[in-house]
């Protein structure tokens, strides 16, 4: 806000004066690039597309050189991305080349889930980015920026129109990167079927709501070609690294019993225009726009999530001390409830369990009564079976008595009658 009003002021006070002689602050275009070719620059390409389209043979034709010649595997059940990064020198400026693939896109049944990898990547390259913009020390001077700054997609020249898989991933990649569309292989079209291709494919891109990157046309100096190259998206390219004799010259060329198909002739694709446009005219466009619409979002987005806001021009003025505070305070309000809930939760459990024991202590209690009844009239049941045997016995013993005193007297009475007829026979 001070800083505002000192503005002001001095636009109020602003005069145009005439320098006497020369000073020097003219050269400061130069100083600006000379700082930019001895830091070297950086950039990054993804390539999108199915496997065998023409991703590599495209990267190899486009550089002039050979990256690699190695095949993505086609038995992969997901998507993997492939970064590898190269140092480039052309004249006397540096580029640190980074180019990613996505191995074994459009190989899969199912596809539902094919963009995903690569949108992860991208948030992934932007996170190490605003990671590194929010240490206390920062070294965006020598960072190796990675996020991607153009997207080819490759679409296969089937002459109908694209696949839901491409406008699937177009969509998902358009708020995160520049797109720009190609067709690959376009030496398999035929020159009208790929007129009507070409509006086919722009004309499902715009009803599909798929933003792509538009080559700017506010800079005077490039504003004409950019203009007139817009109308020619999407680029039919064909790629090559064979170099043909054709005439008395070599050239880069895909050599066919019936003739052959020039990378860098216009009239036989869109290579050259795709070259030009790409590294030459808006490289540095490209750059920038990454950086401010792209990362911009991005880290608009998780600012946002991690609770930042902005204050309008005429509120308080913004403070990041307060905001830190207000979060704190907010974080550990939100930790206490946290912790309360615990605890209540806990309270709860104990409870529960308190309650379940005393359910299960008075279930043992009553077993344990009904055992002991039952105990009680087994132990009363057998007394009275004891007493009524013991009954038994007595009577069993007093018949036994009685018998055996009946049975002593008869004995007895056996015994005096012999002797009593002796008597009689005496007499
Ligand atoms: P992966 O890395 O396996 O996913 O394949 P890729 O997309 O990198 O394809 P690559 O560049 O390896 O090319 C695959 C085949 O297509 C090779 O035989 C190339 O010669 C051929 N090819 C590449 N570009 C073109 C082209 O523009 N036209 C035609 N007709 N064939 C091409
Ligand atoms: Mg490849």
């Amino acid at each position: 806000r001070h800083c505002s009003i000192c503005f002001n002021t001095q636009n109020e006070e602003k005069r145009t004066l005439e320098l006497g002689g020369h000073v020097g602050f003219d050269s400061l275009p130069d100083q600006l690039v000379s700082k930019s070719v001895t830091q070297g620059f950086c950039f990054n390409i993804l390539c999108v597309g199915e496997t065998g389209i023409g991703k590599s043979t495209l990267m190899n034709t486009l550089f002039n050189t050979t990256f690699e010649t190695e095949e993505g595997n086609h038995y992969r059940n997901d998507v993997h991305i492939r970064a590898r990064t190269y140092d480039l020198q052309e004249s006397n400026v540096n580029l640190k080349l980074t180019i990613v693939d996505t191995v074994g896109f459009g190989d899969q049944i199912n596809r539902e889930e094919s963009y995903k990898p690569i949108i992860d990547y991208i948030d992934t390259q932007f996170e190490n980015y605003l990671q590194e913009e929010l240490k206390i020390k920062r070294s965006l001077f020598n960072y190796l920026d990675t996020r991607i700054h153009i997207c080819l997609y490759f679409i296969t020249p089937n002459g109908h129109s694209l696949k839901s898989l491409d406008l699937i991933t177009m969509k998902k990649l358009d708020s995160k990167v520049n797109i720009i569309p190609i067709i690959a292989k376009a030496d398999t079209v035929s020159k009208s079927e790929l007129h009507k291709f070409k509006i086919k494919i722009m004309s499902e891109l715009v009803s599909n709501g798929v933003q792509i990157y538009q080559f700017p046309t506010e800079d005077e100096a490039v504003s004409e070609i950019n203009a007139s190259m817009n109308a020619h998206i999407p680029f039919a390219v064909v790629g090559s690294v064979e170099e043909v004799k054709v005439g008395n010259k070599f050239m880069r060329a895909r050599l066919y019993p019936w003739g052959s198909v020039q990378v860098e002739n216009e009239n036989h694709c869109d290579f050259l225009k795709l070259r030009e446009m790409l590294l030459r005219v808006n490289m540095e466009d490209l750059r920038e726009q990454t950086h401010t619409r792209h990362y911009e979002l991005y880290r608009r987005c998780k600012l946002e999530e991690m609770g930042f806001r902005d204050t309008d021009p005429d509120s308080q003025p913004f403070s990041l001390q307060e905001m830190y505070e207000a979060k704190r305070r907010e974080f550990l309000g939100e930790l206490q409830r946290k912790e309360e809930e615990m605890r209540q939760m806990f309270v709860n459990k104990v409870k529960e369990t308190e309650a379940e024991l005393k359910d299960k202590e008075r279930e043992l209690h009553e077993r344990f009564e009904q055992l002991k009844r039952r105990h009680m009239e087994e132990k009363r049941s057998l007394e009275e079976k004891r007493r009524d045997l013991e009954e038994e016995m007595n009577a069993f013993n007093r018949r036994k008595v009685a018998a055996e005193t009946l049975m002593g007297q008869a004995l007895q009475g056996c015994s005096q009658q012999p002797f009593k007829k002796d008597k009689d026979k005496k007499k």
